[in-house]
């Protein structure tokens, strides 16, 4: 059988999915599937790309059957003890790649909640005088995140703390950027039965409205005996009300807004911070 009768055949909706998984079995990338769709495959590469082809139909995610997912144009590994990294979270690096611009010297970041490293090493990799702090209350996630560090080649600049948000977090940083789990148990609990099935719940609920950690992250932030320059973090569909209810409470005398993402919905709070 070759490439392109395989592709055929399979008639699953998400095509690139498909094709992802039949570049993974044979080895190569992606685009060699056009540049050589007459190549036959082998039975050893059709029974692999079989199997995944059944977890998949299952609905396992392809970036765990792979085991890797592209993240501001990086290539991440990842596994299941570590949240698949989202486009749209792609807007926080943005809004601290803008931030740091302004920035002279190197500037010191810390990221609550690395899972995989995505927003870390996006920015270390991107920011060549940054120093990064990653931490995560995941063991098994900083792993993966120290991984990613080596693989991209930044680990000399970044650094990984297990922590419960801030609890084992020394010094003091310019910009402090957290994509904490926001799922409600009980009410914002929008998430696909893929996500609830196979990623890690850890990373995904944040308490009965989703909004536990960052409630108790703006606490700790509040009591510390230093200040970021920059605040920012991620929430989830529907709960911009509820963050900016919490934003006056904790922030309302620092500037502080709530941004959309590229898709218009309501996605980040930025909270600057004036030396105060
Ligand atoms: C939504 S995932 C984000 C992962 C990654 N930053 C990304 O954007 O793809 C949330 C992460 O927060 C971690 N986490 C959950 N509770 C935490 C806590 N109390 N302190 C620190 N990290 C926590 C989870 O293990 C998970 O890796």
């Amino acid at each position: 059988m070759t490439v392109s009768e395989i592709l055929r055949k399979t008639g699953h909706k998400d095509v690139l999915g498909v094709e992802l998984l039949l570049a993974h079995s044979l080895n190569v990338g992606r685009e060699r599937l056009f540049s050589h769709p007459e190549q036959e495959i082998d039975s050893m590469e059709l029974q692999v790309f079989q199997d995944l082809f059944n977890r998949f139909c299952d609905g396992e995610p392809v970036a765990y059957l792979v085991g890797k997912k592209e993240f501001y144009g990086l290539d991440f590994l990842v596994n299941d003890s570590v949240l698949i990294p989202r486009p749209e979270t792609e807007l926080l690096v943005d809004k601290v790649m803008e931030f740091c611009k302004e920035e002279s010297g190197g500037v010191r970041i810390l990221d609550i909640g690395t899972g995989s490293g995505a927003i870390a090493v996006a920015l270390a990799k991107n920011l060549p005088r940054a120093r990064v702090i990653a931490c995560d209350i995941s063991a098994e996630a900083l792993e993966v995140a120290k991984e990613n560090a080596q693989m991209h080649g930044v680990a000399d600049r970044t650094s990984f703390v297990k922590s419960d948000l801030l609890a084992n977090v020394e010094g003091d940083f310019d910009v402090v950027v957290a994509n904490l789990p926001y799922i409600g148990e009980k009410s914002n609990n929008f998430v696909s039965k893929e996500t609830l099935n196979y990623e890690p719940h850890v990373a995904l609920f944040g308490g009965d409205d989703g909004l536990d950690l960052y409630r108790k992250l703006f606490v700790q932030i509040v009591g510390l005996e230093w200040r970021p320059k920059l605040l920012l973090g991620e929430f989830g569909f529907l709960q911009a009300d509820a963050m900016r209810e919490l934003l006056n409470k904790y922030f309302v005398q620092q500037g502080w807004s709530i941004e959309k993402d590229y898709a218009s919905i309501e996605r980040i709070f930025v909270v600057t911070f004036n030396g105060d």
